[in-house]
């Protein structure tokens, strides 16, 4: 993801700073489709449009900082990956990247699975409509009571994490008188390339059962002996952000060695395996995403090799893609209002949210686009840094970009592939309000997270 450093001419750049960032592009006002929403396109007016509808309609109806989703891009993505894996896989949508009710009935219409990680995301999930038995429960410490409901609500497996969770959840599925479908999460070693937070194979993070040191094959065994659990499989989720398809080689040739020790052992087939998600999208022109289709083919040739090789029936295969669905499918929309030059560094341009809407680029570094939406512009290029209204110089929303030199206050600016982890990460620091999540379709705009209120902060702050 590194770029290349120092660009052609913007202006206060004499000297210019350092960053991560490549020359300007050609032309300003062109959307790159690789990072924006389907439908989005700039009109005869220089505005942009999503779904048909003009940003500047969009920012008086529903105000700044807000994100718009585009609907039938998100279906189609979600269409893309159930295709792509067909009739003998299935593909849990990782509710973590954004969850609500539209969502999950976009994703139940669309033949989906969803993935949920807390108490939280599973009401969300029920309540939205999705059949229980389509849910699979994550999580590294699953609460009695989050054990409970998942059973209670009769969740399609819960993802076992530690060998404490294996006797919790076959005691609470015993006193209901269930037996529950499980599989157990296994760190199968591999080193992720992507950020140290988000990579998760590796075995010193908290995440999972080692294969290292027969310590799955023992967590195997013990689940096996519990008539509270039904075993029906082996998870793997190896980090997030991932270009690289030759962590999910090793992780799948991992896995399924330990399928064929369990059928060596247990006489016993394990009839599925998860291989997670974690599929990078493009946040800039730099990214190269791959297609569901060459994801599922790859995946599918790497699983049935390696189980030809160990003379294992194929099993049933899953993935859990999050950002890889919803990340490109929506762009967050700002007022521009503050512009500061610093001779000889760059212009800071600050906008109406910050780090309470977008966390990512504080937290892992993240890199992002950004456009001036509410018209076309020809005035040269400006190195800018996108920051948010915090008190906090990590308030960063984009750290280096370029905007026309002829950017005003009052402006809109968006930034796209906001989708994935930025309105479920987002906070109240400074007693900001989260945005609202609007979904835009066939010229139709609908709210479908709604803004918060200095109500709803009050109806917490209990005096
Ligand atoms: N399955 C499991 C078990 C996971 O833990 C995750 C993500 C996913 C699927 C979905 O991964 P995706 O396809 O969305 O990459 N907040 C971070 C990402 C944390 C991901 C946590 N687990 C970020 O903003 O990059």
């Amino acid at each position: 993801m590194s770029r290349s450093a120092h660009p052609a001419g913007p202006r206060h750049a004499d000297v210019l700073p350092e960053g991560h960032y490549s020359a300007p592009p050609a032309d300003l006002n062109v959307l790159d489709p690789k990072v924006w929403a389907q439908t989005v396109t700039r009109g005869e007016d220089g505005a942009v449009r999503v779904g048909g509808v003009d940003v500047k309609t969009l920012a008086e109806q529903f105000g700044t900082p807000a994100y718009f989703i585009d609907e039938a891009d998100f279906r189609a993505r979600a269409r893309a990956w159930r295709t792509a894996f067909g009739a003998d896989a299935d593909v849990f949508y990782a509710g973590k990247a954004f969850l609500s009710r539209a969502v999950v009935r976009w994703l139940h219409e669309e033949g989906l699975n969803l993935d949920v990680c807390s108490g939280g995301e599973l009401t969300t999930a029920l309540s939205g409509g999705m059949p229980a038995d389509r849910i699979a429960f994550h999580g590294n410490n699953k609460s009695a009571e989050e054990i409970t409901q998942a059973i209670e609500s009769g969740v399609g497996r819960i993802v076992l994490d530690s060998f404490q969770e294996i006797v919790r959840v076959a005691h609470i599925a015993h006193s209901l008188g269930r037996r529950q479908r499980v599989q157990i999460r296994v760190t199968v070693g591999v080193e992720a390339h992507t950020h140290e937070f988000i990579a998760t194979a590796h075995e010193d993070q908290k995440f999972g059962i080692p294969l290292a040191g027969g310590q799955a094959a023992e967590a195997v065994r013990r689940a096996l002996q519990l008539d509270g659990l039904e075993l029906i499989g082996i998870h793997s989720h190896i980090g997030s952000q991932i270009f690289d398809m030759s962590g999910f080689e090793v992780a799948a040739h991992r896995v399924v060695g330990l399928l064929k020790d369990i059928r060596d052992e247990h006489g016993v087939e394990l009839p599925e395996i998860d291989l997670g998600g974690g599929l990078g999208i493009a946040y800039t022109s730099d990214d190269d995403p791959r297609e569901p289709h060459e994801i599922a083919k790859a995946l599918t040739e790497i699983v049935s090799r390696e189980c030809d090789a160990a003379r294992l029936r194929t099993p049933r295969i899953s993935v859990e893609p999050g950002r890889a669905i919803v990340g490109p499918t929506a762009f967050t929309l700002y007022e521009v209002g503050t512009i500061k030059p610093l001779e000889g560094l760059r212009t800071y341009v600050s906008v109406d949210g910050g780090m309470s809407d977008n966390i990512r680029t504080a937290l892992y570094d993240a890199e992002y686009s950004v456009a001036l939406v509410s018209r076309a512009s020809d005035a040269e290029p400006m190195l800018v840094r996108v920051v948010g209204k915090h008190c906090e110089s990590g308030d960063i929303v984009v750290r280096d970009a370029f905007l026309p030199a002829d950017l005003a206050p009052g402006d809109l600016i968006a930034v796209p592939a906001t989708g994935a982890y930025c309105r479920s990460m987002a906070s109240n620091y400074n007693h900001a309000l989260r945005p609202p999540v609007v979904a835009v379709n066939d010229g139709e705009a609908r709210v479908i997270v709604r803004r918060e209120t200095e109500d709803d902060l009050l109806r917490l702050d209990v005096g």
